[in-house]
């Protein structure tokens, strides 16, 4: 099942240590070749010998010692895996890894690595519960980190709860089912979300916004990532999981969004625009608060960028997405996006009418493609709906020979 496949494992000191051996037992009987790094607390519980009797590898646990000097060892290490394991993951490596913070053998290399990383969390419940372990949490996972969540028991600690390492099978029957999926229609591809509002600051306590919850465009990334795309999630300011397998980077204004998705232009296949972006900012934010007076108050306003207009006066190999949220005329403004943003497909949605549109958990669309492409999509979940349409997208365009 793991033939051929290089997993390097990164141990943590925690009292599931004793069960990543047996995980290296297990992916090496599967037929992977397993090396494996520990933190200086993983020694305090198991000696490497046991690591290294299990692989049949040398075992790292000190950046300085250099076995090889023709190399850098947390460097060639990054290079080699073709999936990086920390297990157990506990609530410090966690805690450096989402802040960035490389200062040994595994956190050197974690940083490194290109190859998908997996967590898989062992700790005390009130420790995965505390509110610094979950925001670390939440943003690896918008580092597009892939967590093996801990399965609930007794724990070493006294504690019955979640927190216990997921078993060793189990985890070595994820990391199979990931080296044998068959590849989706999107796999090798790029594809860059936007997703949600735009804030534009009118004063340190005010902004101008709408009313997009994100939940249309994080339905579309997650489609996307399903459908086996790397997929990058632009996103205005909302409170919603990050899907899994998806990195997402988080924007507040228009202008914001717009740096985010051109820096991501050159090499994305695929564009899709759900974000509600705003057309108009302040002309000037205020640096204090502005204070209320009698009469009138007029706020002047400038237009911001297009972004879908830019990227569609830039376009070479990209396949264009955009969505249009209209009240009236549905179908004539939408086709006039199609021609003025220069964009190869655009999705309306008549958000004036109930169930769809803005902060709904469904929607109904209609899709407008060039030479007069026409369907439409009645009314289902988001998810549902995401998923739909990136299928018949996939089946009109010939994405793999873009
Ligand atoms: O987030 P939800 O609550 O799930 O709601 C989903 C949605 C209603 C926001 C979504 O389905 C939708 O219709 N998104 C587009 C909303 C919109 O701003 O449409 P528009 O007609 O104003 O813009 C047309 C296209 O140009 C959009 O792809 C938009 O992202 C893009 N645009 C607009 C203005 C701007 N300055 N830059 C842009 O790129």
């Amino acid at each position: 099942m793991l033939e051929n496949r290089k997993i390097l494992l990164c141990v943590s000191g925690g009292i599931a240590v004793y069960k990543a051996v047996a995980l290296v037992s297990k992916l090496s009987q599967a037929g992977a070749d397993v090396k494996v790094i520990m933190t200086e607390s993983a020694r305090e519980f198991v000696q490497p010998l046991a690591f290294q009797v299990m692989s049949r590898n040398d075992v790292y646990f000190d950046t300085f010692d250099e076995k090889d000097s023709s190399v850098i060892a947390h460097i060639d290490l990054a290079d080699w895996a073709d999936l990086i394991l920390v297990a157990p993951a506990t609530a410090n490596v966690i805690g450096k890894l989402a802040n960035g913070i490389a200062d040994d053998m595994v956190t050197t290399t974690l940083l490194a690595a290109t190859a998908p990383i997996w967590v898989a969390p062992a700790m005390n419940v009130h420790m995965y519960d505390h509110p610094a372990v979950k925001r670390n949490i939440d943003r690896l996972y918008g580092d597009g980190i892939r967590f093996i969540e801990p399965s609930e028991g007794f724990l070493a600690c006294g504690y019955v709860g979640k927190g216990r390492l997921e078993e060793p099978e189990k985890i070595t029957a994820l990391v199979g089912e990931h080296f044998t999926a068959a590849p989706g229609p999107l796999t090798g591809k790029k594809v860059v979300v936007t997703a949600g509002p735009t804030r534009e600051r009118i004063d340190p306590v005010r902004f101008l916004t709408n009313f997009s919850s994100g939940k249309m465009g994080y339905a579309m990334a997650q489609a996307a990532a399903e459908l086996g795309a790397e997929t990058i999630l632009i996103s205005g300011p909302v409170s919603l999981p990050v899907p899994a397998g998806v990195k997402r980077v988080m924007v507040e204004s228009a202008k914001d969004m717009y740096d985010a998705v051109l820096a991501q232009y050159d090499n994305a296949d695929i564009v899709v625009k759900t974000a509600a972006v705003a057309d108009y900012r302040p002309k000037h934010i205020a640096s204090s608060k502005v204070k209320k007076k009698d009469g009138e108050s007029v706020l002047e306003l400038e237009r911001t960028d297009d972004i879908l207009k830019t990227l569609g006066s830039m376009k070479q190999h990209q396949l264009l997405i955009g969505f249009a949220a209209e009240t009236n005329d549905v179908d004539t403004y939408a086709k006039g996006k199609l021609e003025k943003k220069n964009v190869d497909y655009i999705i309306a949605n008549d958000v004036s009418k109930a169930q769809r549109g803005f902060d709904a958990d469904t929607n109904a669309v209609t899709v407008f493609g060039k030479d007069d492409f026409q369907q439409q999509f009645d009314l289902m979940p988001k998810p549902v709906l995401a998923k739909q349409l990136l299928e018949l997208i996939v089946e009109r365009e010939n994405i793999h020979d873009r």
